[in-house]
């Protein structure tokens, strides 16, 4: 049994393979997180002290003992209002006006299988999966009479521990939700350094570690989706945690909209991180009997350093958040026309493009920005999701058929949330997009966002959607969202002046619900389709989207050696087949540098690989590179994509080279990339060290048929071959060598 529940003491333990969590109601009722970290066997009860510490009160019910405070207690779920001061997890209005709560034990239960969460995405676990529990926590307020149920996920295989929150008000009027957190930690002592993914468009997920410190750090995002600037996954190391040294913590929000991580160090050197959804613009009513739920925080620990981490959650999503076929089928190696034409082409042209791509081994077509509505530009044409067949000559269905003709699938881009001041819908539905009464709104990309807290804009844009899928061969689909969210308003929801509601400050909220409504629903009605993510690259790269689509453009940069950088920040927090990964043309649109075909095929492959170029602007033997790195692919698909993934080197420390590699479940097999970033005379020899390999066996590469010890692999390195040129890539097939 992952859950053990001890009824005598309320202590509530969750084990996972190499982990343990532990809570423990106390005399007074309140919910204490007594541990989280590696395995641990009996009560943790002890690791809690307690003294008598000025200007931090006690509850009444303490009496006359001054050594219960829960200023320094290790809280479970902290509320404001209870004597704590340090960052709550959830912050409620009652209907008296008043800010505080109380939550006090009332029960739990414990069930096999993992909850789910009405209208959000959540890891769950297959119908066959054994071992994978639910623990529900229920607290209650009784004065304002709100109930909250903790819900805590365990997939011991994987290491990983969910959670999410569940609001419900049993009193008679209503209260304003005004923070909600998911999940909270309480660590008692350690010296910890925060590791989180900051970015910007076209160059996102790059890496900053900075000491927790007294005082509060925060990340989050205020702009709509979980953004390029702050990606909603955060670690919490050990100092001096390395890839395979040291514990470390990490969250990840399985939620695409605004959110916040805070870690604070309190004045007792304890450190709090919390997780949650953003609290601006944020207030929800919760009237008589009605329900909230907070989105999921997938937690996983390892006391082996940030590559096992990494790798816990790369296995947990794969298996048991992302779905439908493609979850397991390799993904078909694709070409897009984005950066071959952008919107300046005919359906003969992408036809010429398709015609030569799959000559070298290109498996989909597919047609990006600019075959709808009046779309030659990114000025206009957003919301008008038809067909422009005198630009396409002809319909979607036939160009389709003509793209199957050469046996390639067809795929095609769309941006549903979007509409475009100059779109018949807006001209129709002026009120569908989001504005504020009386106020202009902010303009990016030409475009305003449409509003889907809405049930009937996201039916209308679903109807349009589908009638342009029901029609044509489409067996791909790349879901853009193009800007930021401002101008949050809802035409058809009541302000706050006076009456007491507040529902404008749901709409965010309501906007993910109505997103992740449109994503269920196309994924019910075309099982087979398969959804990529995008967001102007890799603006909503989060766990959320995962659960709708298997993988997201993961950046608009397309230059292998930012890629470098990109892909290494993603690789903290999600798989490699996660990431959309494609070869592009030199020099580089985005940074105007060359790189050898070789070189962007080795990066590419490091994620569901592609093309994004016209393949009849190629040199012959660059067409032949291209052949020949699809073919490789495929031979190395499922070791990339469902082997484990090594980082080898830090790119944004290690000047020299970057390598990353696979390594096969079984350790049968390997695949080592290596990267120059720097080119010399008279080069020094690099070594780069292996991970991951079965130490006692012996590994063959596979071209040369050198073999290799595995331990002197990881331990002294190999050397890589000396190639002249800026930015080459070297690759080494390893398989276990039975000789
Ligand atoms: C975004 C995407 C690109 C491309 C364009 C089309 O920027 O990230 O890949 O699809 O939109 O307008």
């Amino acid at each position: 049994m992952a859950i053990q529940v001890q009824e005598n003491k309320k202590i509530f333990t969750i084990h996972t393979e190499n982990t343990s969590y532990q809570m423990k109601v106390d005399g007074y009722g309140h919910l204490l997180h007594l541990y989280y970290g590696g395995g641990v066997y009996g009560s943790m009860e002890y690791l809690v002290t307690y003294g008598d510490r000025g200007f931090s009160g006690n509850p009444y019910d303490a009496g006359e003992d001054r050594t219960y405070s829960l200023d320094a207690l290790p809280q479970e779920y902290p509320v404001q209002g209870t004597g704590d001061f340090r960052t709550p997890g959830l912050v409620v209005q009652n209907g008296d006006g008043s800010f505080s709560s109380d939550l006090r034990y009332r029960g739990y239960a414990v069930r096999k299988g993992k909850y789910g969460l009405p209208g959000l995405p959540a890891m769950y676990a297959e119908p066959c999966e054994d071992g994978v529990e639910t623990l529900e926590l229920y607290l209650e307020d009784k004065v304002s009479r709100l109930s909250v149920t903790l819900l805590y996920g365990v997939f011991p295989q994987h290491d990983i521990i969910t959670r999410a929150v569940k609001i419900e008000n049993e009193g008679s009027g209503a209260v304003r939700l005004e923070k909600v957190h998911s999940a909270c930690l309480d660590f008692l002592s350690g010296e910890f350094e925060l590791i989180q993914f900051y970015g910007r468009h076209a160059m996102e997920r790059n890496m900053q570690r900075t000491p927790v410190s007294h005082g509060a750090q925060v990340i989050g995002s205020r702009r709509g989706t979980s953004s390029h600037q702050y990606s909603p996954f955060v670690i919490l190391a050990e100092q001096g945690a390395t890839e395979d040294y040291g514990g470390c913590y990490g969250l990840s929000f399985v939620y695409s909209g605004g959110f916040k991580a805070e870690v604070e160090k309190d004045q007792f050197d304890q450190i709090r991180v919390s997780m949650g959804l953003q609290d601006e613009m944020f207030c929800h009513e919760l009237g008589a009997g009605a329900v909230f739920y907070g989105p999921e925080v997938v937690m996983s620990y390892s006391g082996r350093g940030l590559g096992p981490l990494s790798r816990n959650y790369h296995r947990g999503f794969r298996h048991n958040l992302c779905r439908g076929k493609y979850k397991t089928l390799p993904r078909p190696v694709l070409l897009n026309n984005w950066e071959a034409t952008y919107f300046d082409f005919t359906g003969d042209r992408i036809y010429e493009i398709a015609k030569q791509a799959s000559g070298l081994g290109v498996e989909m077509l597919v047609l990006d920005d600019g075959w709808f509505g009046k779309r030659d530009s990114d000025c206009s044409g957003l919301g008008d999701w038809f067909v422009n067949e005198e630009k396409l000559g002809g319909t979607l269905k036939s160009l389709a058929e003509r793209i199957n003709g050469l046996g390639m699938k067809f795929g095609l881009w769309i941006e549903p949330e979007m509409i475009s001041e100059d779109s018949d819908l807006y001209r129709a539905h002026p009120d569908w997009a989001f504005a504020i009464p009386g106020r202009r709104p902010v303009v990016s990309r030409s475009q305003l966002v449409l509003d889907f807290s809405r049930k009937e804009v996201v039916d209308a844009v679903f109807d349009q959607i589908s009638g342009v899928l029901d029609h044509a061969n489409v067996e791909y689909v790349k879901w853009d969202m193009n800007r930021s969210i401002t101008d949050v308003y809802s035409a058809v929801m009541a302000g706050c002046g006076g009456t007491g509601a507040c529902s404008q400050g749901d709409v965010l909220y309501r906007y993910m619900l109505g997103l992740y409504d449109f994503l269920e629903r196309m994924n019910r009605r075309y099982p087979d389709l398969l959804i990529e993510g995008c967001s102007g690259g890799g603006g909503r790269f989060d766990a959320g989207m995962l659960y709708y689509t298997p993988q997201i453009w993961c950046s608009d940069n397309t230059d292998a050696i930012d890629r470098i950088r990109i892909q290494y920040g993603t690789s903290f927090g999600y798989p490699v087949s996660a990431v959309g990964s494609h070869v592009s043309a030199v020099p580089n649109h985005q940074t105007g540098r060359v790189t050898s075909m070789k070189t962007r095929g080795v990066v590419a492959m490091a994620g569901s690989f592609g093309y994004e170029l016209d393949l009849n602007r190629i040199t012959e033997e660059e067409k032949q590179c291209v052949k020949a790195q699809i073919q490789e692919f495929h031979k190395y698909w499922n070791l990339i994509h469902n082997g484990d993934y090594y980082r080898l080197t830090n790119p944004f420390a290690d000047a020299a080279v970057a390598a990353w590699m696979f390594v096969s479940e079984e350790k049968t097999e390997a695949l080592l990339n290596v990267v120059t970033l720097e080119t010399h005379g008279n080069p020094n020899t690099v070594r780069v060290r292996l991970r991951g390999l079965q130490p006692d066996a012996v590994y063959r590469d596979a071209e040369t048929g050198m073999v290799y010890p595995g331990s002197g692999l990881m331990n002294a390195g190999v050397p890589v071959p000396v190639m002249t040129g800026e930015y080459q890539a070297w690759q080494m097939h390893l398989v276990l060598s039975h000789g």
